[in-house]
């Protein structure tokens, strides 16, 4: 029987340390790009791409997360009232009808590999997806996911979207080694989190889009504390490929990590010169402030 993909866990539990002190009482994953929370970019594109079932690992500073996704009865009066009937709509299309929402708490942060076995009753034994809602991927008219869960339906395997980075960057990423590689799609042969610059087996780094199989909960139930002394998901997978085949999927679009500021402004100035309502005078305001004798 061929799976399709239902079920996306959304790991939010991290502390966001790289957003302090703007993440301290605020949950990384509610900065907005433009006028919409990075949360809420990466549930439409699992909407998108099937899934129905959105379970969020969250932690004791992320309410917020829970709450816009939730009905705000308050607000929506008020708009209804002044007869804001645009917002009224934004405000309740927010998570569209037939899609649920499940909140699992991490007690602690100790790793993404951690977060993703918080989530294993809820999953139980279905294929599912991993987003990390701070890897902001524009894929144009197929999202990411659409296009990985497309493939899944194919290969029926684990898949890793990867991208090639510079190699002065491997060590902040789990990098792989391909055997079999066609265009974008390759067999995943080794995968090593973070390795020190120079001793990477290639570029290609796995960013925040994962579709699993359930036999990796087993085997996070077996993983130790690894690089940064955290539960790593790379670790696990690593072991998930000994036993089932893992591809890794070279994925259409453009990849922003908003869990930097250079990548979290370079994603604001990017997504604002696309914003229908803004385009032309943040683009008339930008050439003014780099070109001001132009
Ligand atoms: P990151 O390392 O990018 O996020 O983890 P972080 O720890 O929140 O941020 P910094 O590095 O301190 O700035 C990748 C993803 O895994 C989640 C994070 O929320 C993020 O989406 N995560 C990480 C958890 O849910 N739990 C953890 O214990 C660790």
């Amino acid at each position: 029987m061929t799976q399709t993909i239902r079920k996306a866990v959304f790991p939010v539990a991290g502390m966001g340390t790289r957003f302090l002190p703007a993440t301290k009482a605020n949950p990384k994953e509610m900065l907005p790009i433009v006028d919409k929370p990075l949360i809420q970019y990466a549930v439409e594109e699992a909407v998108a791409a099937g899934v129905t079932e959105l379970i969020f690992v969250t932690s004791s500073s992320k309410r917020a997360i829970e709450d816009h996704f939730d009905r705000n009865f308050e607000l929506e009066y008020e708009l209804e009232q002044r007869g804001k009937q645009a917002l009224l709509d934004i405000v309740r299309d927010i998570l569209p009808t037939g899609v649920n929402c499940v909140y699992i708490r991490q007690p602690e942060a100790l790793g993404l590999g951690h977060a993703v076995l918080c989530a294993k009753n809820v999953v139980s034994g279905d294929p599912f997806a991993v987003i990390l809602a701070d890897d902001l991927i524009d894929g144009g008219q197929h999202g990411c996911l659409s296009q990985m869960a497309r493939l899944f339906e194919q290969q029926q395997c684990s898949l890793l979207g990867v991208e090639e980075v510079d190699a002065q960057e491997t060590d902040k990423y789990g990098i792989v080694r391909l055997t079999e590689k066609g265009q974008r799609l390759g067999r995943v042969e080794q995968i090593i989190e973070k390795p020190p610059v120079g001793e990477a087996p290639s570029n290609l780094a796995v960013v925040g889009r994962y579709i699993l199989t359930p036999r990796i909960f087993a085997l996070l139930e077996n993983t130790r504390k690894g690089a940064g002394g955290e539960i790593q998901l790379t670790d696990a997978i690593a072991d998930l490929l000994v036993e089932e085949t893992v591809m890794a999927y070279q994925f259409d679009g453009l990849r922003y990590d908003c869990g930097s500021k250079i990548g979290y402004l370079k994603a604001t100035v990017e997504y604002a010169l696309k914003h229908p309502h803004l385009k032309s005078e943040f683009l008339q305001y930008l050439r003014g402030y780099c070109l001001p004798s132009a």
